[in-house]
């Protein structure tokens, strides 16, 4: 594999070994892409205090997770299509996540199937659902994640509203997927990637009936036509009957929105811009965050994304009262780009610099990380 020291690097090999339109796929972010840079923009600005001659010989990321301990304050966030990424991507990144301490979020829209990501590993995973305007097949997903003993449900309701992603649009990911001979060109240039997912099993979506017909309907939801505005709190309060685990909400942008999840019963919410995916022109995540968790005050777990590319990204959220911090793009492009050793390393990195972070910051644990750590804006 070739070295890479960051997620900068992983970047760059996904460009390289993945076809152009999967690659941007990954990489945009909609409209002006405003909204995806404010959120590196607003994490790279902020400033950490630096202390000294402070024996950190002991450090320790561990931490607990809405119950459940992990080696470190990360997840793998729900990706979709994972496994158009390299073979067999979802299951690749939930071994990998075991294997290193921390947990899975399994996307509604995966390739490889709940039951499948199950049967390859021992513990299980969190799932992410879509409510789109086919309800009865949404609470067909609640019973099958309670099958497969997953612990958490996470709903995602940023995403019933269309947002252009102007560069898959350009590229022909769209409904229906335009293929040309440009694109097709491409595709049968990126050998690795050929060998690995185009020869390799069919690519259908697992959680969804119709074998590879269903490509539209998902690829729908992903890239927007499909969502069902009507979704409200009300469909929350049927999901928390349905749904007997932890239930959290992904994509809490508002505090006035953070107290509404607390009232309709979820035990978490992730506060997140979809990475800079839908609503271009909402705040960065890091600048909304410290709101939140003064609203949430320590009621419900709050984690966090959007832009997290380094451990010091990490330890940031956590400052500002985060429990943990899910990954995106940043294994999806080791994925991508490296596979299965590609996201251990790239989880390795994180770590690594998470824990340098936390001995500069002399402190021994991260649960010791307060709002004490950043340093005031000038
Ligand atoms: C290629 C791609 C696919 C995604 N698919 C889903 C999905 O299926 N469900 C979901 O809740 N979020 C999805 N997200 C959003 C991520 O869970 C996460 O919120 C976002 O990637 C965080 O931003 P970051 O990539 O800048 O870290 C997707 C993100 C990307 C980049």
């Amino acid at each position: 594999m070739p070295q890479a020291v960051n997620i900068e690097d992983f970047r760059r090999m996904a460009k390289r070994r993945l076809p152009k339109v999967i690659y941007d796929y990954i990489e945009g972010g909609s409209y002006d892409e405003v909204t995806l840079r404010a959120n590196r923009a607003d994490l790279d600005a902020i400033r950490l205090k630096q202390r000294v001659l402070v024996d950190v010989s002991k450090r320790s990321l561990a931490t607990t997770v809405l119950g459940e301990k992990f080696s470190m304050p990360l997840i793998l966030g729900p990706v979709g299509s994972l496994g158009a990424f390299a073979r067999r991507g979802e299951v690749v990144a939930a071994r990998v996540a075991e294997r290193v301490g921390v947990n899975f979020c399994l996307s509604t829209g995966s390739i490889c199937s709940i039951e499948e990501v199950r049967a390859s590993r021992e513990k299980p995973f969190w799932f992410q659902l879509y409510i789109n305007r086919d309800r009865p097949h949404a609470d067909t997903l609640i019973d099958r994640a309670a099958a497969a003993a997953c612990p958490v449900l996470m709903v995602t309701i940023d995403s019933q509203i269309f947002a252009k992603r102007e560069q898959s649009i350009r590229n022909g990911f769209t409904v229906p997927l335009r293929t040309t001979p440009a694109s097709v060109l491409d595709m049968m240039r990126r050998f690795d990637w050929l060998r690995d997912v185009a020869l390799g099993p069919r690519l259908a979506y697992g959680n969804f009936p119709g074998g590879r017909r269903n490509f539209n309907p998902v690829l729908r939801m992903a890239v927007g036509g499909g969502q069902d505005d009507t979704l409200c709190w009300r469909d929350i309060d049927h999901l928390r009957s349905r749904w007997k685990d932890r239930l959290v909400i992904k994509g809490i942008m508002a505090p006035e929105d953070a107290l509404l999840a607390i009232e309709h019963g979820a035990d978490g919410i992730v506060v997140s811009n979809h990475g800079g995916r839908q609503f271009d022109s909402a705040s960065s995540t890091i600048a909304v965050l410290p709101r939140i968790t003064d609203a949430v005050n320590g009621r419900i777990a709050v984690l966090f994304d959007s832009g997290v590319r380094r451990g010091q990204d990490v330890i940031k959220a956590l400052a500002l009262g985060a429990d943990a911090c899910l990954l995106g793009r940043a294994y999806a492009y080791a994925l991508g780009g490296a596979g299965e050793a590609g996201v251990e390393q790239a989880i390795r990195i994180i770590e690594g610099e998470m824990y340098s972070a936390l001995g500069f910051l002399g402190l021994q644990s991260v649960r010791e990380i307060d709002r004490g750590v950043i340093e005031p804006s000038a």
